[in-house]
């Protein structure tokens, strides 16, 4: 017998201070319409200074947990994406799971920056085809803002916090009916954030840089191919996938994406003017958007697809 995993509930959280376009034209010399126009954004929301990713990513999981109408003790397996852990270590999937109040489920940390929702799901899925599990939670928690110079105008107007759960249950139907991780770590100098902790200092620029033009022309070139590869892995027509939903980095790109898949943009989700980039929070963040006001339903063709820094990119393919 197969065993498949399927997403059983979906949850999200966005730290209640909100940063708009106007706001940023006061601390760098930006305008709303560049930023508007050249991304897409309007607004971000930035967590309190009081507030961690493993805060972000319990509020999330609390809401899918609930969602999914289970316990959080029923969880056998933590995944969780980030880039902006609590600390060093122990890493935030351990810190959510005190704070969620269990013990013994695996828990642990994927890097993947903005494509780390679909590898630690594509991770989380994995696990559960092994049939070890019966439901496990996948979060994508970013609190960016403390990787932001807030003095480049060039990169602190396109990011914001934020964090999204899903709670996968085995099941003997997909569910999630394929996923394809890729990287290539030799374009990893265009966006980084190149610093790191050693002999008790931070060593080189902990915050982001970034090469905005090479990296919007690389994720509009991967994002569509790995969407395609997902659906001739699955014998499906572009006509037939019911909703896109790639990583929330810039209207343009995923514009470009819609269009290589031959889908209007009333397919495509969505969240990008609200939310800005949060990373590896992006993609369940507009996925849970989209289940809760009944967008998504039963029977559906689901496409997440994300592109981020490593060079990191995947898709994965769901029906719902
Ligand atoms: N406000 C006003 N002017 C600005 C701003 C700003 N916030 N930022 C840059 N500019 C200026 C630049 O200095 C430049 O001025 P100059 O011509 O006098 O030198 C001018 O605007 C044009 O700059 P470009 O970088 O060429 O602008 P572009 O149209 O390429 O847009 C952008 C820049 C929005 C960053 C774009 O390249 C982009 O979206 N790239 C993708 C990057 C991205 O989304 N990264 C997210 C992380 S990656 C990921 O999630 C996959």
């Amino acid at each position: 017998m197969t065993i498949y995993s399927r997403i059983v509930g979906t949850g999200s959280y966005l730290p209640e201070k909100v940063l708009t376009n106007r706001d940023l034209e006061r601390m760098v010399d930006t305008s709303d319409e560049w930023i508007y126009t050249r991304t897409g954004i309007r607004q971000r929301h930035v967590a309190a200074d009081n507030e961690n990713a493993s805060d972000l990513a319990l509020a999330a999981s609390r809401r899918a947990i609930e969602a999914a109408g289970i316990r959080p003790q029923d969880i056998g397996l933590i995944v969780l994406a980030t880039t902006t852990p609590d600390m060093v270590f122990p890493s935030t999937a351990c810190i959510l799971q005190a704070k969620l109040g269990i013990r013994n489920s695996p828990a642990f940390d994927v890097q993947a920056v903005c494509s780390g929702f679909v590898y630690g799901l594509a991770t989380a899925d994995h696990f559960m085809r092994g049939g070890q599990y019966q439901y496990a939670l996948v979060v994508g928690a970013e609190a960016y803002s403390r990787i932001l110079d807030w003095k480049d105008r060039a990169t602190c107007v396109l990011f914001g916090d934020g964090a999204g759960a899903v709670v996968l249950r085995q099941d003997r139907t997909p569910g999630i009916m394929s996923t394809h991780l890729h990287a290539d770590g030799s374009h990893a100098d265009i966006l980084a954030v190149p610093g790191t902790v050693a002999g008790g200092e931070v060593k080189g620029r902990p915050l982001l840089r970034m090469d905005g033009n090479t990296v919007f022309k690389f994720a509009v070139k991967v994002l569509g191919e790995v969407a395609l590869e997902a659906l001739e892995a699955n014998h499906l027509r572009k006509s037939e996938l019911d909703w896109l939903i790639p990583h929330q980095a810039n209207i343009r790109i995923i514009q470009a994406t819609a269009k290589k898949l031959g889908m209007s943009m009333e397919k495509v989700v969505t969240t990008l003017e609200r939310h800005a980039n949060t990373s590896a929070a992006s993609i369940p963040l507009a996925l849970d958007e989209a289940v809760r006001d009944s967008r998504i339903r039963e029977g559906q063709h689901v496409m997440l697809a994300g592109v981020g820094g490593g060079f990191t990119w995947g898709s994965i393919l769901i029906k719902w």
